[in-house]
């Protein structure tokens, strides 16, 4: 099973990922806690390229987008897909959702853009993506608390609404396979959400 997780800056994915990696070792699940952009080696120093400010030489949107992609064909080939061979459950902070809602939603990309690389580079998506979605104020502040900002979080707060926007038309056009979770609420209560969805998977 291969679960993605998604939302903007600071809605708390990473404690909801532990959460549920712990719950499914506690079963005796074979289970894998990946990331994108990275998840390898090769792909962890794309991800540095890609969050790493550079005062010298403003990346441009198409260069975003084709890293991005970049990074997961790696990741996929080397890491996703011969997890979900193995039977593992793969559990991936971040997808191609985070794609369409910052580079296409957020940056402004044409979508045909994003169609195209998925048509020819992404062999298998998500059986579940829970997109945990909370005010962008309330983010952005404990992605402030965390400390120094990368390149993502120095936007301002309309780009992440526009973000936010992206991941409500994907959760609107695909209600079967994208999970809304409140993120407002205590973690606990996120992870009994996310469970009772994968309950009925
Ligand atoms: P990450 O550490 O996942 O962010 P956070 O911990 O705040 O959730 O950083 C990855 C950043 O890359 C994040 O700001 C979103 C961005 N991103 C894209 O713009 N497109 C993508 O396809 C992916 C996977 C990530």
């Amino acid at each position: 099973m291969f679960i993605s997780f998604e939302g903007t800056e600071g809605v708390g994915k990473t404690t909801l990922i532990r959460k549920l990696h712990d719950h499914f070792q506690a079963l005796g699940k074979n289970v894998l806690l990946t990331r994108e952009p990275g998840g390898t080696p090769m792909a962890e120093q794309i991800r540095s390229l890609l969050l790493t400010v550079n005062h010298d030489e403003a990346m441009s949107h198409d260069t975003e987008l084709l890293l991005m992609y970049a990074a997961r064909a790696q990741h996929l080939e080397r890491v996703i897909l011969p997890a979900l061979a193995d039977t593992k459950i793969v559990l991936c902070d971040r997808f191609t959702d985070s794609s369409f809602a910052y580079q296409c939603a957020g940056r402004g990309l044409d979508r045909e853009k994003l169609t195209l690389l998925n048509d020819n580079f992404v062999a298998r998506m998500p059986d579940i993506t829970f997109w945990l979605d909370a005010p962008i104020e309330t983010g952005m502040l404990r992605a402030r608390e965390r400390g120094a900002l990368d390149r993502f979080e120095q936007e301002k707060v309309t780009f992440f609404e526009k973000v936010r926007a992206g991941f409500a038309e994907i959760h609107h056009n695909e209600p079967t396979r994208v999970k809304r979770l409140d993120a407002t609420q205590t973690p606990e209560q996120v992870f009994e959400q996310a469970l009772s969805y994968l309950q009925q998977v």
